[in-house]
């Protein structure tokens, strides 16, 4: 037998000493995570299968319903079918293709994160490589290296995955030419400098002959590093846990009994005593360690990737998504942050459009405010965009509902990265990776004003509120909204109306029609109707509004009651039939784009505060209904 490698250094310290006893225990031998990554056909299965059956821990089932003929030999088996056709995992309601597989040779354990290279790949990629530590990135030696070879370079370091393999195979096709293992070999240190790996090492083989994958092949002389397996089985990964600050996120608080109250959640970096001080964030309160509890009894102290409950001497309360340090060692606490993203959604990003973000145990809404540039991932280049498509890459500012804590991602991706989440579908659309908080988060301050919007109110004698008209083109909202106006203003109400037309005129004259500017239009408007509310007035927004999620953002802005979202409700061929301003006939000629209704879509209420239905009743019936709706309802 081998000696024991472990991941990380050599033991120094006692508490190392102990982890890795510890990890010796339970995995028996040193334990490496990795995932393999490349184009639909570099053979990625085939190695797959290869390094399984070669290490003879395929289970003799599998091997059986995998060989050719039933009862060939292992030069009969084909090895990518012990591989594809796994059962896609669902999580989040959303597929996932991530095969993970498990072997091991006297040296080492392995658990392989197979990540197929189709469209979702980003996806696939990130859930996979969010628990490795080494990317294996397959090249097809025929093809050299592809526009995908190079992508999936850059999402890899990204995901600061530091060391990889470069797996040049299909050698057997080239005749096992050096040359142009070479020429591959250089033309991906060009490309890749910029990505900082920490260490690329260049292996020639041919999965399917077998050459260097487990043995060293008899036709690659000239080669002398080591087969795919050595180098898996000695390379050294991970991060020497004593250099790390310490970081512990709540993940519930266990309070099995009134006199028991312990913190639940993992170590993520660093270490932590018995006896040590802690700060736990945001609050920033101070408290010693009285004890670390686990299921096998208490601990003197604990390390990165242990599960533990940390019990403290003074009284606390702390919640779930709480992040506990050391003195001083602190997070970063911000509500405006830049990152970069890694788009995985088929609908593109938009920004100013609120989403979920989940960071750890941390759960608040986000925003984009800013798309500073994409990556061109073929060459690294910036380029200049308005929104991220599908598995793009952009480098973005992003403003938080509350406060975040957390790390940069190159000092501690697991308290340093983030997911968002659309709020509607509930689908995971991006991943994020915190580059530093924004200074203006520290440096603007909310500026406490003495008169209130309840004082303003009480002096124009009335309860202030929006309400929001949506729906299409031509639909009746700006008539009703006037009308409204006229009545209300008549009864000596404060009022004002925030029109699409007008509005777009002056400040949002910079916006035209595409998602992007319809979402950015609707957030300023907004905001606006926010500051009208908070002067006391009554105030009507007309705007087409199409999409549920700014709705819904809009409505988040007010207080309970305040926001009324009023559907006026007019079908596509009735508005076209009326088409006031001549826009619908322009459109199906094909002189506007992106029209609503024609081009671009109308998302419709669900849940209107008032549906108003146009087809059997006038502007004025429309509008004595709503004022008579209103006041029964106490809002004026
Ligand atoms: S919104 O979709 O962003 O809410 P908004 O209400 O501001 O739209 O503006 C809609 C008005 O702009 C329409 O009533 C119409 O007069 C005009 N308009 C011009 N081009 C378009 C277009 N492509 N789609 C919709 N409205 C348009």
């Amino acid at each position: 037998m081998t000696q024991l490698k472990v991941v990380g250094d050599e033991a120094e310290t006692e508490a190392e000493t102990r982890l890795l006893e510890r990890l010796a225990a339970e995995e028996g031998r040193g334990l490496l995570r990795f995932l393999t990554c490349g184009s639909v056909d570099d053979g990625k299965s085939t190695l797959i299968g290869r390094l399984l059956v070669d290490s003879a821990q395929v289970y003799e089932d599998q091997l059986k319903g995998a060989r050719r003929d039933g009862h060939g030999g292992a030069d009969d088996i084909d090895f990518s079918l012990l591989v594809d056709g796994l059962q896609a995992e669902r999580e989040q309601g959303i597929t996932i293709d991530v095969a993970y597989r498990y072997f091991s040779t006297p040296r080492r354990k392995f658990i392989v994160a197979d990540t197929p290279g189709h469209v979702q790949y980003t996806r696939n990629m990130a859930t996979g490589a969010s628990t490795c530590d080494f990317a294996v990135l397959l090249v097809d030696a025929r093809n050299g290296v592809l526009s995908q070879t190079r992508r999936h370079a850059c999402i890899v370091s990204l995901l600061g995955i530091k060391k990889i393999a470069v797996a040049v195979n299909k050698m057997d096709l080239i005749d096992y030419d050096e040359a142009r293992f070479d020429e591959i070999a250089d033309d991906f240190n060009s490309f890749a400098k910029p990505l900082g790996f920490e260490d690329v090492a260049f292996i020639p083989l041919s999965a399917l002959k077998g050459d260097n994958v487990i043995a060293p092949s008899a036709h690659m002389q000239w080669y002398h590093g080591p087969t795919l397996m050595g180098h898996l089985e000695t390379v050294q990964v991970g991060r020497a846990p004593k250099t790390q600050p310490f970081r512990f996120t709540v993940q519930w608080i266990n309070r099995p009994h009134l006199d028991f109250r312990g913190y639940a959640g993992t170590v993520s970096s660093g270490a932590i005593s018995v006896g040590d001080e802690v700060v736990i964030h945001p609050s920033g309160k101070a408290v010693h360690v009285a004890r670390i509890v686990t299921g096998d009894g208490d601990l003197d102290m604990a390390e990165a990737g242990e599960a533990v409950t940390l019990v403290f001497a003074e009284e606390v309360d702390a919640s779930r998504g709480d992040i506990i340090a050391k003195p001083d060692e602190d997070p970063s606490n911000a509500d405006q942050i830049a990152a970069k993203l890694i788009w995985f959604d088929e609908e593109p990003m938009l920004p100013g459009r609120s989403y979920a973000l989940k960071c750890g145990a941390q759960e608040t809404t986000a925003t984009i405010s800013a798309l500073k540039h994409k990556l061109n991932i073929d060459n690294l280049d910036h380029v200049a965009g308005k929104t991220l498509e599908l598995n793009e890459v952009g480098a973005c500012n992003i403003s938080t509902g509350r406060p975040l804590t957390f790390d940069s991602y190159g000092q501690s991706p697991e308290t340093g990265s983030f997911l968002l989440i659309d709020r509607l579908s509930n689908l995971t659309v991006a991943a994020g990776m915190i580059e530093f908080g924004l200074r203006r988060a520290t440096n603007v301050k909310w500026q406490e004003l003495s008169i209130d919007k309840g004082a303003r109110s009480t002096l124009k004698g009335q309860k202030p509120c929006v309400l929001w008209f949506t729906g299409l083109s031509g639909s009746g909202k700006s008539t009703i909204a006037n009308m409204m106006e006229k009545r209300l203003h008549a009864m000596g109400r404060h009022t004002y109306v925030l029109d699409g037309d007008n509005v777009r005129h002056g400040l949002n004259k910079d916006l035209g029609f595409s998602d992007a500017d319809r979402v950015e239009n609707i957030r300023r408007v907004a905001e606006s109707a926010r500051l009208f509310v908070d002067a006391g007035l009554i105030v009507m927004v007309s705007f087409i509004s199409p999409f549920r999620s700014e709705r819904r953002m809009a409505r988040e802005l007010f207080d309970e009651g305040e926001f009324l979202e009023i559907f006026v409700d007019t079908p596509l061929e009735l508005c076209e039939s009326r088409d006031p301003k001549g826009l619908y006939k322009k459109a199906r000629a094909g002189l506007i784009t992106n029209f609503t209704g024609i081009d671009s879509d109308y998302e419709m209420p669900e849940n209107p505060d008032f549906d108003l239905s146009t087809r059997e009743s006038t502007p004025e019936e429309l509008s004595e209904k709503l004022l008579a709706e209103l006041r029964s309802r106490g809002i004026i």
